[in-house]
C-alpha cells in the first residue's frame, strides 16, 4: 500500500487567520490530540512578529506546552532570523522558512523584496545546521492574487536555489487557491524530476472548490507529502479573498477509500473535526464531520420493508 505523509496545519494556517484569538490552552489541547492521531508532522505556531500576525503571539508558550510524541515531527513557520531564534530555544524539530515566489506578495507579506528575504533566510539555514531540520515553504507558486500568473520557471529557480543551500524539503504552495489539476501535474512532475531527493510538500487552499483535485493529480504524480488543515480552516492574512487549506480529514478519507495508506486514524481525527467548531465559535468548510465516512451506514427507515 503507499504511503502519503500528512503534516496538519490547522493551529498555524488555521488559526492565524481566526478573527478571535484561541486561547494557548485550547491550542494545546488540540495539538496533543492530533499528536495520537498518527500525523508525520505538525506544523505548531510560527514565530512571526505578534504585530503581523497577533493570533499566533502565544509561540513560544505554546511550543512549551505540547506533548511531543515521538514519531510526530513539530515543526514551525520562520520568516526570518528573529524568528529562528526563538524557534531553536523552542526545541522545534523543524524549522518552516517562508517566502513568495511573487515579488508583490512577498512585499504584502514579508514586507521585504524577494532577494532581500532569499539572503536573510540563507543566514537561517546556516543557523541552523546541524540543530533543526529546515524546510522552505514558498508562496503563490500556482499563481499571484495580485500579479496572477507565476512562472513554472520562477518557481523551479526559487526552488533550486534553496536546494542549493542544503534544505531537506521544499512545500510548493498554493496560497490562495489558484491551482488547478492540469497545471498541479505538470508542477509536480517537473519538481519530481529535479528535486526528487528532497522531501517535497504540496500545500493547497481550496478557495475555488479544486483542492481534492489538486491533491489527487500531485499524488497521481508521485507526490507523498502534503499540508492539510483539520476541518478547512486556514488562510493567509495577505491575500485578498483567501480561504481554507484543503481539509485534511476530507483529503484523508478520500485517500483511504482509495487504498492509499496515511497512518492516520480517521475515526479519531473526525472526532477532534468535530470539536472544532466549539473551539474557533462557528462552523468550518470541512464536509466529512457533516456526513461521516462512507462506511457508516444508516439504518433504511421503518417504512422499507413494507414497500417491497
Ligand atoms: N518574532 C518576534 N518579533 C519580531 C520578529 C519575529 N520573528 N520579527 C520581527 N519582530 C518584531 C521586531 O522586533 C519589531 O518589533 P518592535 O517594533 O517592537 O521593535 C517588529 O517586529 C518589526 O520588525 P521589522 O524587522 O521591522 O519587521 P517588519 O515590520 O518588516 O516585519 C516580518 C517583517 C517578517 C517580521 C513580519 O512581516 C511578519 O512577521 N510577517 C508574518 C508573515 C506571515 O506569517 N504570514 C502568514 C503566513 S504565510
Ligand atoms: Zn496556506
Amino acid at each position: 500500500m503507499r504511503r502519503i505523509f500528512f503534516n496538519e496545519v490547522v493551529t498555524r494556517d488555521g488559526f492565524q487567520n481566526e478573527p478571535a484569538f484561541v486561547p494557548t490552552e485550547a491550542k494545546q489541547v488540540l495539538i496533543d490530540e492530533l499528536s495520537a492521531c498518527g500525523y508525520a508532522k505538525i506544523e505548531v505556531t510560527s514565530f512571526t512578529s505578534a504585530r503581523a500576525i497577533p493570533m499566533l503571539r502565544d509561540a513560544d508558550e505554546l511550543m512549551a506546552s505540547i506533548r511531543r510524541v515521538p514519531g510526530v515531527e513539530y515543526t514551525v513557520l520562520v520568516p526570518n532570523l528573529r524568528g529562528a531564534e526563538r524557534a531553536l530555544a523552542a526545541r522545534a524539530d523543524e524549522l518552516n522558512l517562508v517566502m513568495s515566489t511573487s515579488e508583490t506578495h512577498n512585499l504584502a507579506n514579508l514586507r521585504m523584496p524577494r532577494e532581500k528575504s532569499f539572503a536573510a533566510l540563507r543566514d537561517v539555514i546556516a543557523m541552523a545546521r546541524g540543530r533543526a531540520a529546515v524546510n522552505v515553504s514558498l508562496s503563490t507558486c500556482f499563481g499571484c492574487p495580485m500579479e496572477g500568473d507565476v512562472p513554472r520557471d520562477e518557481v523551479l529557480r526559487w526552488a533550486g536555489r534553496f536546494a542549493e543551500q542544503g534544505v531537506r524539503g521544499l512545500t510548493i504552495c498554493d496560497t490562495t487557491g489558484m491551482a488547478h489539476p492540469g497545471q498541479v501535474a505538470v508542477v509536480a512532475r517537473a519538481l519530481r524530476e529535479r528535486f526528487g531527493g528532497l522531501q517535497l510538500t504540496l500545500h493547497f487552499h481550496n478557495t475555488r472548490g479544486m483542492g481534492l483535485a489538486n491533491v489527487l493529480a500531485a499524488v497521481q504524480e508521485g507526490v507523498d507529502r502534503f499540508d492539510g488543515s483539520l476541518g478547512g480552516l486556514g488562510g493567509c492574512p495577505y491575500a485578498p479573498g483567501a480561504t481554507g487549506n484543503v481539509c485534511s480529514e476530507d483529503a484523508i478519507h478520500m485517500l483511504h477509500a482509495m487504498g492509499f495508506d496515511t497512518g492516520i486514524d480517521l475515526r479519531r481525527l473526525l472526532a477532534a473535526a468535530r470539536a472544532l467548531p466549539k473551539i474557533v465559535g462557528h462552523d468550518v468548510p470541512g464536509q466529512l464531520a457533516k456526513a461521516g465516512l462512507v462506511t457508516d451506514l444508516h439504518e433504511a427507515p421503518s417504512n422499507v420493508p413494507e414497500l417491497r
